[in-house]
């Protein structure tokens, strides 16, 4: 626990054994391919490499960065490419891999950008899913946990860029991003 978080939703070891299912998952549908996983820096980072370890065969792995001009606690519709990818996407199988679904705007941006690099497919595996919150057309192939619509910190997760590094998620308390 920490000061700052008013409940765990989720310990390090259920999200562990959640994401080896996911990773059992993305095993059986990409047998004998050999997906991009792509993850969305820096929230997913956690998450990247802890499924990456659970994906058996053949997979490469490559990073994005964005920025979604949000404040505070919401992210905007203006998303922006602060780091692009090394690894061609063309004809590929690409997995998108992000912490959280919320808004979409970011993966719904992200989607638009990379199916006009002509990719053979793209998929989205997100830990939480926040379907309340939804203003784009999007959902995920694969998802961890869905949630309330509750600001979460934890595993990669963050608010002000501090808290990534707990191991389990948990609602931050909201006086701390209403000071
Ligand atoms: P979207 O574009 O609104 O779907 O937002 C996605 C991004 O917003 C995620 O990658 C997170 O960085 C951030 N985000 C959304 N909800 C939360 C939350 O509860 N905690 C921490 N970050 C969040
Ligand atoms: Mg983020």
């Amino acid at each position: 626990m920490h000061e700052d978080v008013k409940k765990v939703l989720f310990t390090a070891a259920e999200i562990n054994s959640r994401v080896r299912e996911i990773g059992c998952d993305i095993s059986t549908d990409f047998q004998d391919k050999n997906p991009l996983i792509i993850g969305i820096l820096n929230g997913s980072f956690v998450f990247v490499a802890d499924l990456v370890r659970q994906i058996e065969g053949r997979c490469q792995v490559d990073f994005m960065a964005v920025s979604s001009y949000g404040s505070g606690t919401e992210s905007s519709g203006r998303v922006k490419i602060i780091k692009d990818l090394s690894i061609s996407v063309k004809d590929r199988d690409i997995i998108l891999v992000d912490d959280i679904l919320d808004s979409g705007n970011t993966l719904y941006y992200l989607c638009q950008v990379l199916e006009a690099r002509g990719p053979a497919s793209i998929s989205i595996a997100v830990l939480l899913d926040k379907p309340s919150r939804r203003a784009k057309p999007i959902t995920a192939n694969y998802t961890g946990f869905e949630i309330p619509d509750e600001f979460v910190v934890g595993y990669g997760l963050d608010y002000d860029d501090k808290y990534r590094n707990l191991d389990f998620i948990g609602v931050l308390k909201p006086e701390i991003y209403n000071k």
